[in-house]
């Protein structure tokens, strides 16, 4: 295998592969995985280092992504489950291969807030869809008492659920639907790195807390900035994340704390301006709103 650069933690339960998914996957044991999330280039024509996101057809951009699903799925054990995002326009081709392969079980849609610059021709992109797979619906994991959120009835009194032999109160909890809202990462919160395409944080904890247990392994072939393998490591879980450019393997030896120095230099996380004054020279200061997810707002 040429070209491939491995990195491990002291406890050897996060690990890092600097190089193509294509290879790097061979580097994974068969059948020894709980949880894939994928998150590749989408063919949108993003710039990820000196890599550029960008197919000659739909067609290509599929085939490509057929190669690593069908490694992905091989590295699944039978109870495993794989997550996989990409554009809304590309995730038809992926979910027709797949669900001859694997059980497609969900269809999520990642919903968050709009960007400052608004579409004016056509309905601005308000989300970004991800297909939830198990390999044996039989065996999946599927914590739901781990991602239970509160259950809205609308209701001012206490609803009765008068179809049960002896009537009781409905539950106020409940496994989420298949929207999700997570607002995307933004540059004030302390989640923040320097990649264009960051997931949030809170997004991977649903994920994990799912499809994974305590000491699991989780499978992230297009690591970016290593959210995925933050938060495995932050819920105990432990975690093989593969990244093809330097600067971005760099962000993930930091996040994941598995070395401070890379060839002599520091590993710095983003230098960041929390102080903005008004066009009235009035300074602000940044402070976190716990009811906003991490999010920062101006004080
Ligand atoms: C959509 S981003 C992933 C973002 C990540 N989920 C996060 O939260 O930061 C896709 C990543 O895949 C990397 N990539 C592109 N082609 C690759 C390949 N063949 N093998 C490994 N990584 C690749 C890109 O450099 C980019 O960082």
């Amino acid at each position: 295998m040429t070209g491939l650069r491995s990195y491990v933690d002291s406890d050897e339960n996060s690990k890092i592969i600097h190089g193509d998914c294509l290879q790097a996957l061979h580097l994974v044991d068969d059948a020894s995985v709980d949880l894939v999330f994928a998150d590749p280039p989408y063919n949108i024509g993003k710039q990820f280092g000196d890599f550029k996101d960008s197919w000659e057809t739909d067609a290509a951009y599929a085939s490509w992504c057929e190669s690593w699903l069908a490694l992905c799925i091989r590295k699944l054990k039978r109870s495993g489950s794989l997550f996989v995002m990409s554009s809304t326009q590309a995730i038809p081709y992926l979910d027709i291969w797949l669900r001859s392969r694997i059980e497609v079980r969900s269809r999520i849609v990642w919903h968050y807030d709009s960007s400052g610059v608004q579409a004016k021709s056509r309905f601005g992109s308000m989300y970004e869809p991800i297909l939830h797979c198990v390999k044996d619906p039989q065996e999946s994991v599927f914590n739901a008492d781990d991602i239970k959120v509160e259950a809205r009835t609308g209701a001012v009194r206490k609803l009765i659920d008068y179809r049960k032999d002896v009537p009781e109160p409905y539950s106020t909890t409940k496994v989420p639907g298949n929207v999700w809202y997570f607002p995307r990462v933004r540059y004030r919160m302390p989640e923040y790195e320097n990649h264009p395409t960051q997931k949030p944080e809170a997004l991977l904890e649903r994920i994990i807390r799912t499809s994974t247990n305590a000491g699991d392994l989780v499978l992230d072939p297009f690591g970016g900035s290593f959210t995925t393998c933050a938060v495995a490591k932050r819920l105990g879980r432990r975690s093989i994340g593969i990244e093809a450019q330097e600067e971005y393997v760099k962000i993930g030896l930091r996040r994941l704390g598995i070395a401070t120095h890379l060839d002599g230099k520091e590993l710095v996380a983003p230098a960041k301006n929390t102080e903005r004054r008004n066009a009235n020279g009035v300074k602000s200061f940044l402070i976190k709103d716990p009811d906003a997810q991490g999010a920062l707002f101006r004080a």
